[in-house]
């Protein structure tokens, strides 16, 4: 059987010091219907896979300074490390050095070509693994539009507020425009990031991710976003491209945008301009072409008023605001919520899904949910575990410290007045203690966020063994059960 030139050519890099073998292979590859760029080492080698893909590399052992071991190794690394695109390695080697073959592999290499083989035997291998990795990459994307199909169909929710959100995301999918999702923490403000993404005519490319806040230092920070040359600063060994440049084709997606320190504002202010910009310790511009979608739990607009956020960037980036309104403000999602997650819970952990009493329905509903959905979610995961198969009442709200937050107007102002200071300190121990010093719970029998509980904590110096135990220190809101 002969090999067949394939409908569009293959791209190989070929690396190989001996000039004479080099063109000899190149010429039969051309021939048997592969596109052969030749470089002389694994240093020019690694050069030109900064910048491009290639379908599969071919590569000498002996190499005059870094061996092919090496560039294995170091492209291995890459792959792995999600900075560079997979593409299968083969290692050339004399028939006599056979055991070089198998530490390559070893070391990562998809197969090994002997220099004797025939033009055809190599065609044909190459080829097999060509097919290999083709369906390997079929199947990646496969999984991947699977997740985002059941994500898509995962925004669930009656009232009229979610159901403006899911119009407006259908209503500008097939723009461009630039969105502004804003919301409290666990509103899934990202989950519409994620849908928007979906809708529009740029499904089937990528959907990037960067968490602006997860990066202290800006440096890093403006390094992941724009990418940097090798050598822009200490620690930076490989040119890397980033977030923007990956974004290319697809969608952007930049979270807690109000997170961003003055020069990262900048930067963004002039990348979102032009869409160009250039890598950290680089001077090529490179274009992308994305389209940018933000979030924030912040009130972006009073971080304008203080002076902490750029009001040229505000506006830049607020193009299409899409408030996402917090669970409290629409109370006939919670029951649908609570028994899609009961369901999806069940599922996940093999028990029959539990139901809800009226009365736990009404306690669900009654709970403020400073956390949000997310907050709902892991409630209703403790809920599915505890009580798989049965019927969920009141009581086990009430165990968790949920349900009717204080009524409203209840408390009279004794005629003397009060030291309100004082009341206060008094209700935020009393709340701390009747959520068993879990301070997000607490914060939510007070109808306050985690973060003004955290606040109050501190400003009244209130400590508690239990707190030490966790690594935030004492102000860690974490759960205690
Ligand atoms: N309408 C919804 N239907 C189903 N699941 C939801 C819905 N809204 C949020 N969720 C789920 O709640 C969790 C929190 O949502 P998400 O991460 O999108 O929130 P967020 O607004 O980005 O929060 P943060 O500000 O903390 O980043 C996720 O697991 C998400 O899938
Ligand atoms: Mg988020």
């Amino acid at each position: 059987m002969s090999a067949s030139p394939p409908a569009t050519p293959c791209r190989l890099l070929v690396v190989e010091d001996d000039a004479d073998y080099a063109q000899l292979l190149s010429r039969n590859l051309e021939r048997s219907g592969f596109k052969a760029t030749t470089v002389k080492s694994a240093e020019a080698a690694f050069e030109l896979l900064a910048d491009r893909t290639f379908d599969l590399i071919l590569t000498d052992i002996r190499l005059p300074r870094a061996s092919g071991i090496d560039l294995i190794e170091r492209v291995t690394a890459q792959i792995a490390a999600g900075e560079m695109e997979p593409q299968p390695i083969v290692v050339l080697t004399s028939i006599n050095s056979v055991d070089m073959a198998v530490e390559a592999m070893r070391k990562g290499a998809a197969d090994y070509l002997t220099k004797e083989a025939t033009r055809d035997e190599i065609a044909l291998r190459l080829r097999k693994i060509l097919e290999a990795n083709e369906l390997a990459h079929e199947n990646r994307q496969l999984r991947r539009t699977l997740t985002r199909y059941e994500e898509f169909e995962n925004i669930i929710g009656v009232s009229d507020a979610i159901k403006r959100v899911k119009d407006q995301v259908a209503e500008i999918a097939a723009s461009d425009v630039t969105v502004l999702i804003q919301g409290e923490t666990g509103v899934g403000k990202e989950l519409v990031a994620r849908a928007l993404h979906r809708a529009s005519s740029r499904a089937r490319g990528p959907f990037i991710e960067v968490n602006c806040a997860a990066l202290p230092d800006e440096n890093l920070l403006l390094s992941e976003l724009f990418g940097h040359e090798r050598g822009a600063f200490t620690g930076a060994i490989n040119r890397k491209r980033g977030h923007f440049e990956l974004a290319d084709g697809g969608t952007l997606f930049l979270d807690e945008v109000g997170e961003l320190g003055p020069i990262a504002q900048a930067r963004l202010l002039r990348a979102t301009e032009s869409f160009e910009f250039t890598r950290l310790g680089g001077e090529r511009p490179i274009h992308v072409n994305c389209r940018l979608v933000f979030a924030t739990n912040k009130d972006l607009a009073a971080e304008v008023k203080e002076g902490r956020f750029r009001e040229d960037l505000y506006y830049r980036i607020n193009v299409y605001p899409i408030f996402v309104p917090p669970l409290r403000a629409r109370p006939e999602d919670i029951a649908p919520l609570a028994r899609f997650f009961a369901a999806r819970f069940a599922e996940k952990h093999h028990l029959a899904a539990p139901s809800f009493s009226p009365g736990a329905l009404r306690a669900l509903r009654d709970n403020p949910w400073p956390g949000n959905i997310r907050e709902l979610r892991n409630v209703i995961e403790r809920l599915s575990i505890r009580f798989h198969g049965r019927e969920i009442g009141p009581e086990a709200l009430h165990d968790l410290n949920l349900g009717a937050p204080a009524e409203s107007g209840a408390i009279v102002l004794p005629e003397g007045g009060i030291d309100l200071e004082q009341v206060e300190e008094s209700l935020v121990r009393q709340a701390l203690q009747r959520a068993e010093w879990n301070q997000r719970r607490a914060a939510g029998l007070l109808g306050i966020s985690v973060d003004r509980m955290n606040a109050r904590v501190k400003k009244f110096g209130i400590t508690h063994p239990s707190w030490r135990v966790h690594k935030g220190g004492r102000g860690a809101p974490e759960d205690a059960d």
